[in-house]
């Protein structure tokens, strides 16, 4: 969709606000029925009542809580409502839910018995498929979530370099020392994975003078450039290097579903790790740990196994996938429309004067949207009507976590979803901010 096109359905959008009117809080409430009695059991049997993936939008009476199946670019919830999804699971469904090609090429691996007992075929080709496509990779392991990817990376380079702690910044996963400052962790690791702040290079130059030859890697996830900023990459990966340590970048995000492949490679510089998971098999579960040959072999002996890694059917998944990737040029694709959403929401913004800002987090496959207005009360308040009302009127857009387009989106969904943040963001200037 062209920018000429963004604007013609910008003000095609206009043309229908007069037919707005939003949810009161009581049909939402009805709305959400089914929803909310799962909950309610959920509480009963699951510590919470959720995983935290999936934690209440915005509360658990007046947002959906549970869908019950997806295909292409649309969920339905178990109330039976059907939704535009830009939050794709969490990224993983790169090219849209139930993608005929992927399943097919699991149903027919899990007809041979998808674990065996030993090694097989899959596991060599797999990695072989994987290292052209991502810088400096001569090597690569195989597991089966980003938390394990990174855990690996990590333990790697502590054997490679025989020093003991990281320096990180993002959110790299669940285990103990992504989270060291949590009080159900033994006390101490923080002090081992000490934080830098990715946009401001003196902070990671701080830790390497704070433990002198003491930092085995720098494990950067690189949303945290955002904006996106090439030099940014490059500035951080000659620190590090200056230092004696490696460099991982965690792509657990961004691998396969930015253009080329990863943002290692569309900024230029070649890590030492890199891991990738979420895009890698359209929602299948699989990751890999990747790097230059000299860092990967201390991974020869070391223990990173699981029962269930060497699981075949989400790398024929996998491999389903990757040929949909480039013979389909998805990742331009997604680009292009995260653009036009983009435009169309900051088009709209200024239209009608809400303080408000899209944005790629941290290119434009990955966008998203948030209130700026300076009382955080008030700008708590216009989040919460926002995406109540876009999630009723069909859009799941996450309030607080970044969307993710995918290959199943059209030009016309993205129409639809501007259409229905025009109709909220004119109802908000209108009636809420006067
Ligand atoms: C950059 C990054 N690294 C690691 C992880 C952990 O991946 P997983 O949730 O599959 O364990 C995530 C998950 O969101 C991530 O975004």
């Amino acid at each position: 969709m062209s920018i000429a096109n963004t604007e013609r359905t910008f003000a095609h959008s206009q043309q229908l606000h007069t037919a707005f009117r939003p949810f009161s809080e009581d049909e939402l409430r009805a709305r959400y029925r089914r929803s909310a009695e799962l909950y309610r059991r959920a509480c009963s049997v699951i510590p919470g009542g959720i995983h935290l993936s999936g934690r209440p939008l915005v509360d658990p009476a007046t947002t959906p809580m549970y869908f019950e199946r997806g295909y292409g670019c649309r969920v339905w919830d178990v109330d039976g409502h059907e939704y535009i999804d830009y939050l794709m699971a969490f990224g993983s469904q790169l090219l849209g839910y139930a993608h005929p090609a992927v399943d097919d090429a699991v149903a027919q691996r899990s007809k041979r018995g998808q674990l065996l007992s030993m090694n097989h075929r899959d596991h060599v080709e797999f990695i072989e498929a994987l290292l052209p496509l991502f810088p400096g990779a001569e090597m690569g392991v195989f597991l089966k979530t980003g938390s394990e990817a990174t855990s690996a990376a990590v333990r790697i380079a502590r054997r490679s370099t025989g020093r003991k702690r990281i320096a990180r910044c993002g959110y790299h996963g669940w285990h103990d020392w992504c989270l060291p400052r949590e009080d159900f962790v033994p006390s101490g690791l923080d002090a081992q994975v000490p934080e830098f702040v990715a946009r401001d290079p003196s902070t990671l130059q701080a830790v390497f003078q704070d433990c002198p030859d003491q930092i085995a890697a720098v494990i950067l996830a690189p949303e945290m450039v955002t904006p996106y900023e090439p030099s940014v990459f490059h500035e951080l990966l000659r620190i590090t290097h200056l230092h004696g340590a490696l460099f991982i970048m965690d792509e657990v995000k961004t691998g396969i579903r930015i253009a080329p492949n990863s943002i290692a490679e569309r900024a230029g510089i070649v890590p030492d790790m890199i891991t990738v998971s979420k895009a890698l098999a359209n929602g299948w579960p699989l990751a890999a740990t990747l790097g230059r040959r000299e860092v990967m072999q201390a991974a020869a002996g070391m223990h990173y196994s699981a029962t269930f890694h060497g699981d075949t059917t989400a790398m024929a998944a996998a491999h389903a996938t990757l040929a949909v990737v480039h013979a389909e040029c998805v990742q331009f694709r997604l680009e292009q429309l995260g653009r036009v959403l983009i435009q169309g929401l900051n088009a709209q913004a200024k239209e009608f004067g809400i303080p408000a800002e899209a944005y790629g987090e941290p290119l434009p496959a990955m966008p998203f949207f948030r209130f700026t207005h300076h009382d955080p009360a008030f700008n708590l308040f216009l989040s919460q009507f926002f995406f109540r009302q876009v999630l009723a009127h069909g859009i799941f857009l996450h309030p607080r976590h970044m969307w993710f387009l995918s290959h199943a989106h059209r030009e016309e969904d993205i129409e639809r979803t501007l259409d229905v943040t025009g109709k909220v963001l004119k109802h908000i200037a209108q009636e809420l901010m006067r």
